[in-house]
């Protein structure tokens, strides 16, 4: 069988290197928000060009805790793309304010930032752009909608670490900015964690109190804080894998070029890449087919697994029951049509040439 993703054969790379650290953590004797914590933030800042990293719990606290430090909340709006995972709504709803969603591009699955405009009201405070599947979204344009209407930029770069987009990093390239290291991402731990990274001075010290009891020294409180802090384990794993996290992408754009030179089955709609090639690293690949059920069927018979990322769009969700009755054809094609083809930097060359020649064999 051609697994979705082999999370043990990747860490496994690196079993020495994230043991000794293992060793250094429980040897250190200080367990949370101590030195690991620290230095992996400095060097994932670092790594995205940005001038803070606040570690936090995870993806969707990152992204949560962004929106409640800028104070957007009860009667304020922020827009969402309705083809994201379902934590990028969660995080506004969360604060009780409403999403807004706007449809994908059919082409780069991110955004339509031709659609945003006509979305903004004197109620919207932000535009929280999700770099689906690994690609930054259209950011100059977004950027400058949002400078006009004096909104934040929230980037959710769930899926996108190491993206780049003219010379910047996902992470750097809006306001602030969120990360999920959740084990399955292009930078993955070993349980939950995640991050915000901001260039945002004030933004960067509340959001160090806020995730540790709105504490900036113990004992002293002055936010309503929470406990949302990047675990000091799993921040010494982190910065291990860090260092090959570039290494691990090349592998994945290797993975996805054969993938788009080679599968030439009319059937099967490849993936766009609209700006440079180091704008996409490959968190997923995605194809789309008319009949994605069967394709999912007939790769299984040929031992190939792959995953639907997403099978229900967010506004048919039953959590938000209230958007039963909207339309968002784009996003309800995309979810009727995608399959996720296996991809990782494990990936053997010669499970992706079986993939791409059953692939091509499909209605033949
Ligand atoms: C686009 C997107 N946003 C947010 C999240 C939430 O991250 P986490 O699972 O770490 O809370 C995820 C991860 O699953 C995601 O894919």
């Amino acid at each position: 069988m051609i697994n979705f993703l082999d999370l043990k054969k990747i860490n496994l790379r690196h079993e020495h290197e994230m043991m000794d650290a293992i060793q250094k953590f429980m040897h250190s004797g200080w367990y949370v928000l101590g030195e690991d914590v620290k230095r992996f933030e400095a060097a994932f800042a670092q790594y995205c060009g940005s001038k803070h990293c606040i570690g936090v719990a995870n993806g969707l606290d990152a992204l949560a805790l962004i929106i409640r430090a800028y104070e957007i909340g009860e009667g304020d709006e922020v827009i969402v793309p309705s083809n994201t995972y379902i934590a990028s709504i969660l995080s506004v709803s969360m604060n009780g304010a409403t999403p807004i969603l706007v449809e994908p591009d059919l082409h780069t699955y991110n955004i339509d930032p031709a659609l945003i405009e006509e979305k903004i009201t004197s109620n919207t405070k932000a535009i929280m752009v999700v770099h689906l599947y690994g690609q930054t979204c259209d950011m100059d344009v977004i950027n400058r909608i949002a400078k006009k209407h004096n909104l934040k930029v929230i980037e959710d770069c769930a899926q996108a670490h190491g993206a780049v987009y003219d010379r910047k990093r996902a992470g750097n390239l809006g306001d602030a900015a969120a990360f999920s290291f959740y084990p399955g991402k292009n930078l993955g731990a070993l349980g939950d964690a995640g991050a915000v990274t901001t260039n945002d001075d004030s933004l960067a010290q509340k959001l160090f109190a806020i995730r540790n009891y709105g504490s900036h020294r113990k004992y002293e409180n002055i936010y309503k804080g929470v406990n949302s802090r990047l675990d000091e384990m799993q921040a010494s794993l982190l910065s291990v894998k860090l260092k090959y996290l570039d290494e691990d992408n090349l592998k994945r754009r290797e993975i996805a070029n054969y993938y788009l030179n080679f599968i030439n089955n009319p059937l099967i709609v490849l993936p766009s890449v609209m700006h440079e090639p180091e704008s996409h690293v490959w968190h997923l690949f995605v194809v789309r087919a008319d009949n994605r059920d069967s394709l999912q069927k007939y790769l299984l018979e040929h031992d190939i697994q792959t995953l639907i990322h997403y099978p229900i769009p967010p506004h048919k969700q039953e959590a938000y029951s209230e958007w039963g009755q909207l339309n968002f054809p784009i996003s309800e094609k995309i979810h009727k049509e995608v399959l996720s083809l296996p991809i990782s930097p494990v990936m053997d060359m010669t499970d992706v040439r079986k993939v791409v020649e059953v692939i091509n064999r499909y209605g033949k």
